[in-house]
């Protein structure tokens, strides 16, 4: 086998959520592996520090401001990235939210803003991805899951979270089989426990910190763990794999 099956050289990526932990930390290692890399994220963030540190390991980085909401900004955006990059084909959706509401009283509102960005956004970013892909015959897509749609998480009451991220997966395999024979995998990594501001934030923390005695490796993922992982599912080194989850959890679900 060819190692360098696993590098991304001379491809065109694009990252959802690349101000943020983990799509910040990917967006970069998509770089480190050879891609040049589109970072998206909302108007506002900080994404100009991911682009800087594509810059500073010799990566080239476009910045797109736009909501994962809007499927017309996202069709623009992936326009934007192909002007300036290059063709697409590959992609990465790590946009997201989380907040613990529990369900008794969680607002129509609170329920519907997550859907719209966890479950929806994920969906028009492939649809948009997928689009710009097929019609140049072929692309590799990883969506951000998560344990939470494999179980629910003790002690956090997020109903709507772990239904959004159930769907992420589902979403992920009808994808994937839509897109089989048209050269466009679809794959999804579950990441456990990560140390990012979704993790680490005060409402999420304190929580959290306790149930790291319930994962096997007895700690939080660091975000570059997840760079392998979905380099191996983007790349040319996963050429038969569409339709999977990769969980990414330290042993978390196997307990
Ligand atoms: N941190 C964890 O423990 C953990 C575990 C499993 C899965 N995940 C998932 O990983 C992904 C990344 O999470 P993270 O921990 O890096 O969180 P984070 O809060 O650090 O980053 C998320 C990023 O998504 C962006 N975002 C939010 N709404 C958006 C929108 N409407 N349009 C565009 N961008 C938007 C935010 O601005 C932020 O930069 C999420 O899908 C999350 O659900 C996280």
């Amino acid at each position: 086998m060819d190692v360098n099956s696993f590098s991304l050289a001379g491809q065109v990526a694009l990252v959802t959520g690349a101000a943020g932990g983990i799509g910040a930390r990917v967006a970069l290692g998509l770089a480190e592996f050879g891609a040049a890399v589109g970072v998206l994220d909302v108007e506002g963030s900080d994404l100009q520090a991911t682009a800087d540190s594509i810059a500073a390991v010799g990566g080239r980085a476009h910045v797109v401001a736009a909501d994962v909401t809007d499927g017309d900004a996202l069709t623009a955006a992936v326009a934007e990235v192909e002007s300036t990059l290059g063709p697409l084909q590959l992609a990465v959706n790590a946009a997201g939210i989380n907040n613990q509401i529990p369900a008794e009283d969680m607002a129509r509102a609170d329920w519907q803003r997550l859907l719209d960005i966890n479950l929806s956004g994920v969906f028009l970013s492939c649809q948009a991805e997928g689009r710009a892909m097929l019609a140049r015959g072929g692309g590799s897509i990883v969506n951000i899951g998560s344990v939470s749609a494999h179980i629910a998480n003790r002690g956090l009451d997020q109903v709507h979270y772990n239904a959004s991220k159930a769907g992420v997966l589902q979403l992920t395999k009808s994808l994937a089989l839509e897109w089989a024979t048209e050269g466009v995998r679809v794959n999804s990594v579950s990441p456990g426990y990560t140390a990012t501001p979704m993790a680490l934030s005060p409402q999420v923390w304190p929580l959290v910190e306790g149930l790291q005695k319930d994962i096997p490796m007895q700690r939080l993922a660091q975000t570059e763990e997840l760079v392998g992982p979905i380099v191996f599912l983007l790349s040319g080194a996963a050429s038969y794999v569409t339709g999977v989850d990769l969980l990414v959890d330290g042993g978390a679900v196997a307990w």
